[in-house]
């Protein structure tokens, strides 16, 4: 079969089989809580809330198959495959290492709720590599690390981190929801286990919120247990409509890699922008890594205008093509300040210390015609 990005036709499109006549080209939707059981069996049951109803192994199977995993599974949100992925290696008494660099809701869950189970977290920063191994104790178990990173784009090298993470015996976990299994697959440099938001790139869409974790069977295992006790388990709609999402996942990337690059370098030309955030862009500070590790550069820019905050409002109270929302990666063109919605829970302070000061514009390009996306952002910055 043939390959495009790395990705084979199978992984998108399932293991080819002549049809018999009369039967629905489109999968159905299996949207039943519970299905009938054999009398007198003990075989397994299957109920939706076990993530066990065709729809929902379906879309696992495919998404192990895009992240070249040996396993997959989906859950209720992007949060719920990150909280699930890191109960299911930690314990109470354990540590984590993690990126400073994450989303400020993963940020929220570690310092808020993982200290609940006793579990201590240590942040360390990508820009400093040799402080993963000096971060390690005797009661680590786990580094997590996301990258593109939300919203500077930074681009992290896995290959010191696995190292570590392999010579210490610890689990490595990736949450690349950014980059969507079509630009970047983590398990490909090292990682154990990836983690996404399912809410974006693959679904597509806005319109689903869910979340994946991919890895080894024992590790899958593990968070399905964990997700029948703690009630994660995804409606069968929605995997099926992720499912359908997925069938345009290499076509909508390939546009999105495409547009995110022409907004960039339109914006980098840009008398009223004080800086663009785009691993494209030579003047990234991971361009030579982007290049040699992600299969595009994705559909997500950070702008910063010059005037900060007050500049950045007025510019998006101007906006018509582009639609101020929080979250990304859907196929409608999305602006947000991080300040104001992923970056919230973290203080002013360690925002500009991780690089996003007031009046930061994180701008998700759609698969609009990109002409018509620079042209809405070019009257909005007049
Ligand atoms: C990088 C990253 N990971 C995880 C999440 C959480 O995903 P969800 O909103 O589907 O729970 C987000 C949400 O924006 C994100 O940006």
């Amino acid at each position: 079969m043939s390959r495009q990005f790395g990705i084979s036709t199978t992984a998108i499109h399932g293991i080819p089989h002549r049809r018999a006549d009369w039967t629905p080209v489109a999968p159905a939707v299996q949207q039943s809580s519970t299905f009938t059981n054999p009398v007198g069996k003990d075989d397994e049951i299957l109920y939706s809330r076990y993530g066990n109803n065709p729809n929902q192994l379906a879309l696992a199977a495919k998404y192990a198959l895009l992240e070249g995993a040996e396993d997959a599974i989906f859950v209720a949100s992007g949060m719920g495959a990150t909280a699930l992925a890191h109960l299911a290696v930690l314990r109470p008494g354990d540590h984590l290492i993690a990126s400073s660099w994450i989303y400020g809701g993963t940020q929220y869950l570690f310092d808020q709720e993982l200290a609940r189970f006793g579990i201590e977290v240590t942040y360390v920063s990508p820009d400093h590599p040799w402080q993963w191994r000096k971060a390690v104790r005797k009661s680590t178990r786990a580094i997590f690390v996301e990258t593109p990173t939300n919203p500077v784009m930074r681009i992290i090298d896995l290959s010191p981190i696995a190292y570590v993470a392999e010579e210490e015996g610890l689990a490595l976990l990736v949450d690349a929801t950014f980059a969507s299994p079509v630009n970047f697959r983590p398990l490909e440099y090292g990682a154990d286990v990836v983690i996404t938001s399912a809410t974006k790139y693959l679904n597509g869409h806005s319109d689903v919120i869910a979340g994946a974790v991919a890895g080894s069977t024992s590790f899958v295992e593990e968070v399905n247990r964990l997700m029948r006790l703690w009630g994660q388990a995804l409606d069968p709609h929605a995997a099926w409509l992720i499912d359908r999402g997925m069938r345009t996942l290499a076509l909508r990337m390939e546009r999105h890699n495409q547009n995110g690059l022409a907004v960039a370098q339109w914006a980098e030309r840009q008398s009223g922008v004080a800086k663009v955030h785009y691993p494209g862009l030579p003047s990234h500070p991971d361009h030579a890594r982007a290049k040699k590790v992600l299969n595009g550069f994705g559909g997500m820019v950070g702008l910063e205008l010059k005037g900060g905050a007050k500049a950045a409002e007025q510019f998006l109270n101007r906006l018509k093509l582009v639609t101020h929302a929080p979250s990304l990666a859907g196929v409608e063109s999305l602006i947000s300040e991080p300040r104001l919605t992923s970056h919230k829970s973290i203080s002013p302070e360690a925002r500009a210390k991780i690089g996003i000061p007031d009046g930061f514009l994180r701008l998700s390009c759609g698969i609009e015609d990109a002409e018509d996306i620079i042209g809405d952002l070019e009257q909005a910055l007049k």
